[in-house]
């Protein structure tokens, strides 16, 4: 397993690349099961979960093949096989988007439930509501969702949960209202970027979608979807976390490829923050812009809450954290789209910050300094923000099970290096650690230890470490090293 050993207190300064969505290219990908002809796709990042969907497609009769510039080719050779099996799915929430483009294309589909997540509950109640509206029969059989349709019919569905609508539900009602017979209306549908960029797939295949990126979708089911070419969106997550590393380091960074109309929210919420940013729309006309994040003389504390877009994301929420825990003052983060989406908490206060939940809420009282400590990433979302927290802290950090981060950001240490951060990936093990974060002689010699729960007599480093790893895995299945990345937690 991976490490990062972090050397923070350096202001970025530099050029950076936002690359392709990764939310707007796992649900695209898996369209392609439901195309006649190849599809082509532009920008895909290279990332452990596209990798991960690529191998299940390849269970489904998918063969993709990576191409110059990050495109990614797709064309189905077999239309035979339904099942999506538990060991790929566990691995990545994002399979469940093979649900709907197997119902509605091949009649069938036995897709595994993806299980347990480390952001908080993750039904998928509303995905199973929409698809049966339109006349699938759905049961759960041994941990699978079996779905079955001679042919789907058009019909007016209402995606609105208690927590706002479903992104990966609104695609999957939307693959299969495509190809089904008549229209269907879904209400309450999801209005996030990567789910319009979805429907303009779709569309660019033959489907007739209208409404995209508006809660009201109209969709005239069509005969056949062709192949297609099409060109992801800019990642506006990845987007908003490079502004964060500008900001949260003082620095001077311009991020390029930028969808503005995207991050109305996060640019709203950097200002009140007192980030100051210029934005320098594409002169050839183009929607992507160069954001120049400048150095801030202090931080303003805010309130924010995450909310289904075009509120702030819930997918920056942690990085938010850490840039507010350097603010001057007290500031309030609310999640109303995962409530219990907190785990980074522990681990930002490992670094210095002070932060104290509050139900689906955490205060932050902003510190002038952070310090390195060796921390945990429990997520994708939760790694990128103690990247940042450790890029701002003082001496040296330690972040371990960074495999997290590999799912969702492409070769994010070399792009922050580039910028002039001190990133190092290093294999984890105890003499990677550096001398500054060893546990001093002192406490090593100590005779009693409390702080989680019961060591007596004479405490080694081995033991405390083990002691750490082992409290860990109450919160999240630990892997073994030798069972390395392929075991990993199943995730968003
Ligand atoms: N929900 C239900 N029932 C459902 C589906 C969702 O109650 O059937 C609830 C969820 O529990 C949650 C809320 O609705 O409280 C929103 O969940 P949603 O279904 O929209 O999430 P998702 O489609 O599973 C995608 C992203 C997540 C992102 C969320 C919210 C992908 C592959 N994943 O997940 O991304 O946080 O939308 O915007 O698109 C990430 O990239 O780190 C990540 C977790």
């Amino acid at each position: 397993m991976d490490m990062f050993v972090v050397r923070g207190g350096k202001p970025l300064k530099g050029q950076v690349r936002v690359s392709g969505a990764k939310n707007a290219a796992l649900p695209i990908m898996a369209a392609s099961l439901m195309a006649d002809g190849p599809i082509t796709l532009h920008d895909v990042p290279d990332l452990v979960d596209v990798r991960t969907l690529s191998q299940l497609l390849g269970t489904l009769g998918v063969i993709s093949e990576r191409q110059a510039d990050n495109a990614l080719r797709l064309e189905v050779i077999d239309d035979s096989p339904v099942v999506a099996d538990y060991e790929l799915v566990r691995r990545m929430r994002a399979s469940i988007c093979v649900l709907g483009p197997l119902l509605t294309r091949r009649g069938r589909a036995t897709v595994s439930l993806p299980g347990g997540c480390n952001i908080g509950d993750r039904p998928i109640d509303l995905h199973l509501k929409g698809l049966k509206a339109l006349g699938a029969d759905i049961r759960i059989e041994h941990g699978y969702v079996i779905a079955t349709a001679r042919k789907l019919k058009g019909a007016r569905v209402f995606l609105g949960g208690s927590f706002g609508s479903t992104v990966t539900g609104t695609c999957n009602v939307m693959a299969a209202a495509a190809l089904a017979d008549g229209v269907t209306t879904i209400e309450s549908a999801a209005c996030e970027p990567e789910v319009a960029d979805y429907g303009q797939l779709l569309n660019a295949m033959g489907a007739k979608i209208e409404g995209l990126g508006t809660p009201f979708l109209r969709i005239e089911g069509v005969e056949s979807l062709a192949g297609a070419e099409h060109h992801v969106i800019p990642d506006r997550i990845e987007a908003a976390t490079l502004l964060i590393a500008g900001a949260i380091t003082h620095g001077e960074v311009s991020v390029e490829n930028v969808c503005i109309d995207h991050l109305s929210a996060v640019l709203d919420k950097l200002n009140d923050v007192g980030v100051r940013i210029r934005i320098a729309e594409d002169p050839g006309g183009s929607d992507r812009s160069t954001l120049h994040v400048l150095p801030s003389e202090k931080l303003t504390p805010t309130e924010c809450s995450a909310l289904p877009y075009p509120g702030l994301p819930t997918d920056v929420q942690a990085q938010f954290m850490a840039l507010l825990s350097r603010a001057d003052g007290i500031s309030v983060v609310t999640d109303k789209v995962f409530p219990d989406r907190f785990m980074h908490v522990a681990e930002l206060v490992r670094l210095g910050a002070s932060i104290h939940r509050e139900g689906q809420s955490a205060i932050i009282n902003g510190t002038e300094k952070l310090h390195g400590a060796c921390v945990m990433a429990c997520d994708l979302r939760a790694s990128a923000a103690l990247v940042l927290a450790a890029m701002a802290a003082d001496g040296e950090s330690v972040i371990r099970r960074i495999y997290h981060l590999d799912r969702g950001y492409e070769q994010l240490e070399n792009r922050l290096n580039s910028l002039g951060a001190d990133i190092r990936r290093m294999n984890d093990c105890e003499e990677n650690v550096p001398v500054s974060l060893r546990l001093p002689q002192s406490i090593e010699n100590s005779s009693s230890l409390t702080t989680s729960g019961h060591v007596e007599g004479a405490a080694r480093l081995e033991d405390l470490r083990q002691i750490r790893v082992d409290s860990a895995e109450t919160l999240a299945p630990l892997q073994s090293p030798a069972a390395s990345k392929a075991k990993q937690e199943p995730a968003s």
